[in-house]
Formats: structure tokens, C-alpha cells, sequence
């Protein structure tokens, strides 16, 4: 098959992935083959090419977020069949066997492993996965261009908000408005919690305006007009967590979704820290998968999703980095 392998990690405009032929996998027992038909790009494939996280396996196929058809199960398999449509997302397998595992919260266990990092991913034309980590997508009605940028922001998105609390009529808070953000105003409008954004770039406060937030600006030019019942970051930035926290109401939470930050400072613990709560996000386990998917039709979603030929996967990259594709989710057509 062919697939994009990185062997050495650097900068992604040195191009350091390799387009090259190699063995199809095959599904073992308790395993299901996809032909991948899209594979999404997140900002995640770039810090593993480029080296802001360790290359854990060489040559490594990156990209989680896999949509595809089921062509080969394993002789166990009993939740697929071949000919259905599914999906591979960050999560890839974990031990089921420890107390994380056993109380449906895979994502902290100390064997999760990821997909496109710890094992290949979505940027070859066939993957194999543990049956019990596919999602099953046949009650999806979206296109596989559609589904993928679901599979990272959208289930991280919708695990951040869980993380919250936030109830119907409360005010949430979010800084940083990229894709993950997107679906997390999504989520809370059909919910009718109100959303507050603080983004710095006028593109994005136009369009999380567009999308129904209640407020948008840059909130370290002009304070929110509210306090908040709960906030989310998502920048890996440190220096918005005690602003944030100010923000919040006594009894408020505030949630970290990066999976790295510059330093967090709290000068003021009575102030701005006292009477509030932090929360970080870690990973995403697969009750979050499925509720997510179960609730993603009702959702009013514009994604804003660019194509790109598989032979093209570097240039895209490239574009990412510098923040300059035309709509904020880009996905890689793998085959027709
Ligand atoms: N914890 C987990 O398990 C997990 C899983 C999936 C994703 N994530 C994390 O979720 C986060 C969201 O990812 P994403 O791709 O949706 O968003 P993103 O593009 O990384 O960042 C969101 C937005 O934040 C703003 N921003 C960037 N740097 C900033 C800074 N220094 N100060 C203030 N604002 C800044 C940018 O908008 P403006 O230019 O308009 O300000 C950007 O569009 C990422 O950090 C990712 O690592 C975590
Ligand atoms: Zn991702
Ligand atoms: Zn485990």
C-alpha cells in the first residue's frame, strides 16, 4: 500500500515525511482492517513530525482522524462487519485491564496508546485496530470529508466541555477560538448555555459571532461583561489562566485543554484562585467517542472543511503550520 512514513523528526517545511510503498497490515483476531477513504489533519501531527513530542516508533504513519470502510475482520470480531463504515480517533487501544480501563476511563490509563503516534495511522491506504476502539459510523449521516474533523476537535471538544459542568443557562467561557473551540459552542448552544469567546484574531471573532456566540472580542483588550460559571482554554498559553480564573464566579470551573503550556503563574491564590476549580483535559476515552457521535446530527455544525489529494499531504501540512488554509479543517482525501 502506499503510505506517508516519518522516519526522522524535522521542521515540516524540510519535508520530512516519505511517500513510499510498503506491505498491507493485515487483521489479526480481535482486529478490523479499514480501506481508508480521509484521513484529518490536526495541529498534533505536526508537533510529532517536528519534534515538540518524542517519535515513539520509526518509520511512523501519522494522522487520527481516520474514516473508512471495513474490508477484513478478524476471526472474534463480532461488533463489524466488512462493507461498514468506521472511524479511528486518538485513542487506539489500552490494557482493559486496570482501574482506569475498568471504570470506562481509558483515557488515563498508563498503556494508552495513541494512533499516529504509539502505533500508524491515517495517512496509508489500510489500517488495522482492536475492534473494541473503532467507532462504528453506519448511523452517521455526514460525508467521510465531514466525519473526520470530528474525530480529534469534536470528541476533544465535546470531552473539555463535560469537564465543565456547564448546565442549561449557564455561561461558559472560551479562549481561543480554532476547531476544538468551534465544537464546544456547538454543543453548548444546542444545550442553551451561554458562550463567551476570547479570541485575538478579528477572523475568528467574526466567525464565532457568526456561529451564535453571545459575546466575542479580545478579552485582554476589553473585559468580558459578565462573570462565568465555567471557561475551557485551549492555547497552550499560560499567562490566560489567571485572567481566567478572575473571570469565574465563585463555584466556577476552569478547564486546560492543551497537551503542553507556558508556564502558569497564580499570584493572587485569595483573589483569583480561591472559591474556583482547575481541571485538565487527558486524552479521550471511548464513552466520550460515542456520546459525542450520538448527539453530533442535532448539532447545527458549518465546519468549514478544505480538501487535499493524498500526494499532497506535506503542502498541507506546510499550510497548517502557518496558519494559512482557507477554512479551519483540512482533510486528506486517501481514495474515492
Ligand atoms: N488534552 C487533550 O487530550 C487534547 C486532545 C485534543 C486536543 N487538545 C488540545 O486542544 C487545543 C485546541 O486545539 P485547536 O487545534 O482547536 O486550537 P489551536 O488552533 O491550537 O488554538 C486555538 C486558538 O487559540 C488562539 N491562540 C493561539 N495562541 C494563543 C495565545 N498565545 N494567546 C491567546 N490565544 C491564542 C488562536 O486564535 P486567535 O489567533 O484568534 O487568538 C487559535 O485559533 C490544543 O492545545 C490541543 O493540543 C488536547
Ligand atoms: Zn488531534
Ligand atoms: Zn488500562
Amino acid at each position: 500500500m502506499r503510505a506517508w512514513l516519518l522516519k526522522e523528526q524535522a521542521r515540516i517545511e524540510e519535508r520530512p515525511l516519505k511517500l513510499l510503498d510498503i506491505p498491507e497490515p493485515r487483521a489479526r483476531d480481535d482486529e478490523v482492517r479499514l480501506k481508508i477513504l480521509v484521513c484529518g489533519i490536526c495541529r498534533t501531527d505536526i508537533h510529532i513530525a517536528e519534534g515538540d513530542l518524542a517519535l515513539r516508533k520509526s518509520p511512523l504513519i501519522l494522522g487520527h482522524e481516520i474514516v473508512g470502510v471495513v474490508d477484513e475482520v478478524g476471526k472474534n470480531v463480532n461488533r463489524f462487519k466488512v462493507g461498514d463504515r468506521a472511524g479511528v480517533y486518538w485513542l487506539y487501544s489500552s490494557c482493559k485491564k486496570c482501574k482506569y480501563c475498568l471504570s470506562q476511563r481509558e483515557n488515563y490509563c498508563p498503556d494508552f496508546r495513541a494512533t499516529g503516534w504509539d502505533e500508524d495511522g491515517g495517512y496509508a491506504e489500510y489500517i488495522t485496530i482492536p475492534e473494541d476502539c473503532a467507532l462504528p459510523l453506519n448511523h452517521v449521516k455526514l460525508e467521510p470529508h465531514e466525519i473526520a474533523p470530528l474525530m480529534c476537535p469534536g470528541i476533544a471538544g465535546y470531552a473539555a466541555f463535560k469537564l465543565t459542568d456547564a448546565k442549561k443557562g449557564y455561561k461558559l467561557g472560551l479562549y481561543g477560538f480554532g476547531p476544538t473551540a468551534y465544537f464546544v459552542l456547538k454543543i453548548a448552544d444546542s444545550m442553551g448555555i451561554e458562550t463567551y469567546v476570547s479570541t485575538r484574531s478579528l477572523k475568528n471573532i467574526e466567525r464565532a459571532k457568526k456561529e451564535g456566540a453571545n459575546w466575542a472580542g479580545d478579552s485582554s483588550k476589553e473585559r468580558m461583561p459578565c462573570e462565568l460559571d465555567a471557561a475551557i482554554i485551549f492555547p497552550p498559553a499560560g499567562n490566560l489562566v489567571e485572567p481566567t480564573l478572575s473571570q469565574l464566579e465563585n463555584g466556577g470551573t476552569l478547564v486546560l485543554a492543551p497537551v503542553s503550556s507556558t508556564p502558569i503563574n497564580i499570584d493572587n491564590y485569595s483573589e483569583n484562585l480561591w472559591g474556583r476549580s482547575i481541571k485538565t483535559l487527558y486524552n479521550i476515552n471511548r464513552g466520550e467517542a460515542k456520546e459525542f457521535f450520538n448527539m453530533v446530527e442535532a448539532l447545527d455544525l458549518n465546519l468549514g472543511t478544505i480538501l487535499f489529494p493524498f500526494e499532497e499531504l506535506q503542502d498541507a501540512l506546510i499550510l497548517v503550520k502557518q496558519g494559512k488554509t482557507e477554512q479551519p479543517n483540512v482533510v486528506i482525501t486517501v481514495a474515492d
